[in-house]
């Protein structure tokens, strides 16, 4: 494949073009589950202007329509400009960004070079992604993610657009991992606080502990840690958590996309294939320059990657755990609950087109101001299955149920587990958020273009089914559930949809979207979500900008506010050309909304921020408002 077809490619696409499906998947019994979901579907579920708000079941009232906006603000229009724009009454300002020092003996960003090994070593990471603000006193202690990186940019130096050297591999893998920053505000403005003591760089070479049912396992074992029980690196670290205790989780997603091997004629298992691990990896050429990364030599590496990794951001020498108790996957977010009884419920999405949405309850209870630091450890691993009628279960991924010999194989193949159980296969689940004010939970289904065209990566078919609406599904949706009883830990909920995202404007029918999507708030592509204090939700997108066909007037990637009692949804930022919205966080006294703008220009076509010819840089921008006052 050409270099440049490849670096155009997202994720999912390489994974599919890689990838593809097994051949002997009965397509004839796909299709009579399509056709039997659909009739089931056209009795229940309407769409467009004159379609229900929720879904296929009202767990809400229908609002007073006197009821006064939560959403007070202007919308702000979708645009197609090559820089971020909030509403009247907002300002914003970068924070931090790719490049910038975070000690005094790094060295400025050179749009020349775009770094060195050392430099990156030194400074905030690339295309940063999920992020969360702990406090210390009056101290502000950001940890943010550094998914990946779009080699054209960061190797923008180099003829083949490629890394070509072994420093070029060190800045690589010193671009991704993690950034823990302290940030002050000085004159209304926050920056990074160079050479604080709580500032760390996590890097694809950073030593950590495996923890869990998994830890020392065989499938775990390399030359280079024959016991199992530890691993160098967290890269492609997409959302977050963070715990009570005051932890910061990082969920590592496209592990897949690293690995490659020397010998063309190396067969991948099955297992590896089930997770899009192949001879070929997505251009970053670690594999030629350290043996962990070529599977012809260390094909157990992959089986350590894919996990959520918790963190001690107070803690700069502390080593990051981790945890495959919660299951190995392509991991989006971990959004983190306490059940009734104070067990810490994590709900986790698997990012892939029919993959699963889990659930993970501890065994140990929280108690606050006690040592909870091996609440992660131990625990049971759910997976969803939503019925058509509105009712879904979490179903435990055991020895008995899946048939698998073991809870460690369980942790390591789990989507085969899932798929052993018969879960519900969905539309790419990515970020989860808990409500803070009642007990209900939301999931952003982003896309899902193979919906009842065929199945995933591990034969499960995938017909369209009730939070899965729509076949060919380009716009996304996001479900949403009450556990039973009010509990997170419950075994049953209720669901419906919050919002089906669609273009009215260009569509009818069930493109145009849910009732709540209009001419003026319309988008595609939910992905990042966090709730606010108040108990409104904010919606980030990473979807479709060409801004034409079926996307015309969606102009750039945007962040959206979501009100979860009435399904009002208005638009508060459009981001600049080429860039996702991911990652969001507050100040302690939140007054500060901080957004993250992933890889503005992926496709050679922005200059954000410094305009001009410079090279685009993805950023963490502060918005505040111009009254001072509280901004979620
Ligand atoms: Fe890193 Fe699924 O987004
Ligand atoms: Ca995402
Ligand atoms: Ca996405």
């Amino acid at each position: 494949m050409p270099k440049t077809e490849k670096e155009l490619m997202s994720f999912d696409e390489f994974d599919e073009c890689r990838n593809p499906p097994p051949a002997e998947t009965d397509f004839s019994q796909i299709v009579d589950r399509v056709v039997s979901r659909r009739s089931f579907l056209g009795a229940s579920v309407a769409f467009g202007a004159s379609a229900f708000v929720m879904g296929t079941t009202a767990l809400r009232p229908a609002p007073a329509s006197a009821a006064p906006s939560r959403l007070a603000f202007k919308q702000v229009a979708t645009n197609t400009l090559d820089t971020v724009t909030v509403p009247e009454g907002y300002s914003w300002h970068i924070a931090a960004k790719w490049g910038d020092p975070m000690w005094s003996n790094s060295i400025p960003f050179d749009e020349e070079t775009r770094g060195t090994g050392i430099s990156q070593e030194l400074s905030f990471g690339d295309n940063n992604d999920g992020m969360a603000m702990f406090a210390d006193g009056d101290r502000n202690i950001l940890a943010v993610n550094n998914e990946y990186t779009n080699r054209s940019i960061i190797h923008g130096n180099r003829e083949s657009g490629l890394a070509e050297n072994a420093d070029d591999v060190r800045k690589s893998k010193a671009a991704h991992g993690v950034s823990i920053i302290e940030v002050e505000q000085k004159d209304g403005r926050w920056s990074i606080v160079v050479d604080s003591p709580y500032n760390r760089r996590i890097t694809a070479d950073t030593p950590m502990e495996i923890t869990g049912p998994a830890r020392g396992h065989d499938l775990l074992k390399t030359a280079a840690d024959p016991s199992g029980t530890t691993v160098l690196g967290t890269y492609n670290n997409c959302g977050n958590g963070k715990t009570p205790w005051g932890t910061y989780l990082t969920c590592e997603e496209n592990f897949n996309g690293y690995y490659a091997s020397s010998d063309p004629d190396n067969k991948p298992s099955d297992a590896l294939s089930r997770y899009g691990v192949g001879n070929e990896d997505w251009g970053y050429n670690w594999w030629k320059y350290d043996d962990r990364f070529d599977i012809s030599k260390t094909p157990n590496e992959p089986n350590r990657h894919g996990y959520i990794v918790e963190i001690d951001p107070m803690n700069p020498t502390s080593t990051p755990k981790k945890r495959t108790a919660l299951g190995r996957f392509k991991h989006e977010n971990a959004a983190v609950a306490l059940a009734a009884d104070g067990r810490v419920v994590v709900y986790l999405g698997d990012d892939e087109r029919g993959e699963f949405l889990y659930k993970f309850i501890s065994e140990g209870k929280y108690a606050a101001g006690g040592n909870n630091s091996d609440l992660l450890e131990a625990g049971t691993l759910y997976v969803a299955k939503f019925s058509d009628d509105g009712k879904g279960e979490w179903v435990a991924l055991t020895p008995a149920s899946t048939g698998m010999a073991s809870q460690a194989e369980i942790c390591i193949h789990t989507r085969i587990a899932a798929s052993a159980v018969g879960a519900t296969t969905m539309d790419r689940p990515e970020w989860v958020a808990c409500n803070p004010n009642r007990v209900e939970a939301y999931c952003s289904l982003t896309n899902n273009k193979n919906r009842g065209v065929k199945p995933n990566a591990g034969g499960d078919a995938t017909p369209v089914n009730g939070p899965n609406p729509r076949e060919k599904n380009l716009f996304g949706q996001v479900v949403r559930w009450l556990p039973a009883g009010g509990d997170h830990a419950s075994d049953n909920f209720e669901w419906d949809l919050f919002v089906t995202a669609g273009n009215p404007v260009v569509h009818t029918g069930p493109e145009a979207g849910s009732s709540n999507v209009n001419a003026d708030n319309m988008f595609n592509s939910p992905d990042g979500l966090g709730f606010d204090t108040t108990g409104l939700l904010w919606i980030q997108t990473d979807g479709n900008y060409k801004n034409k066909d079926g996307f015309a007037g969606q102009g750039n990637n945007q962040m959206l506010v979501g009100d979860p009692d009435t399904g009002e949804i208005k638009r508060f930022l459009v981001g600049p050309k080429e860039c996702e919205i991911t990652g969001i966080t507050w100040s302690a006294d939140r007054k500060t909304l901080f957004v993250g703008i992933q890889h503005p220009g992926e496709k050679g076509g922005s200059h954000y921020p410094a305009g001009g010819s410079s090279v685009p840089r993805s950023t963490v921008i502060a918005i505040t408002r111009d009254d001072n006052e509280l901004i979620g």
